[in-house]
């Protein structure tokens, strides 16, 4: 069971929305723990560092312009197999495509505006959690409930 930290960015759709709290509960429901989180406006400057992977795509400046156009709420989750458990959370990238019971299938339509970000992999996690939060914005601690989420 691979212990992992992921970057989870609540939207700007989302907070303009108010439906931060419902994705922010869904995935807290999972069992995974918040080892960080924040309320912040993402520049320009973070932007192009976060989605340097999509540079030169037809959606790239949309997506520069939607991600920095409101606050974020930025979490990262932490817990066994904390990566793929997020992404099954929120469904698939396009909302129309995304099953009923996730964050996009359920709060979502259109690619444009889809809610929520998660780490894709180990790699982009490391990265991103290090892009939005210092190490002593991640609090290491335990729960009480800890023994009745994993084994
Ligand atoms: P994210 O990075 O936001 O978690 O989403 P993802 O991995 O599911 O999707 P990715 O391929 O990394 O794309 C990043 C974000 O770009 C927007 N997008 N628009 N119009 C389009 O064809 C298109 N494709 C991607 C979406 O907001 C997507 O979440
Ligand atoms: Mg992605």
């Amino acid at each position: 069971m691979a212990h992992e930290k992921t970057l989870i960015l609540v939207k700007p759709d989302a907070v303009q929305r108010g439906i931060a709290g419902q994705v922010i509960d869904r995935l807290e429901r999972t069992g995974l723990r918040i080892a960080g989180m924040k309320l912040l406006q993402i520049s320009e400057e973070l932007a192009a560092e976060h989605y340097g992977e999509h540079v030169g795509k037809p959606f790239y400046p949309g997506l520069v312009e939607f991600i920095t156009s409101g606050p974020v709420v930025a979490i990262c989750l932490a817990g066994p197999n904390a990566i793929s458990i997020s992404r099954k959370v929120m469904g698939t990238t396009n909302p129309a495509a995304a099953a009923a019971g996730t964050v996009r299938g359920d709060l979502a339509l259109d690619i444009g505006r889809n809610v929520i970000h998660g780490s894709a992999n180990e790699a982009d996690a490391a990265r991103e959690v290090g892009l939005y939060f210092n190490d002593d914005e991640l609090l290491d601690y335990t729960r009480a409930i800890d023994g009745w989420v994993v084994e």
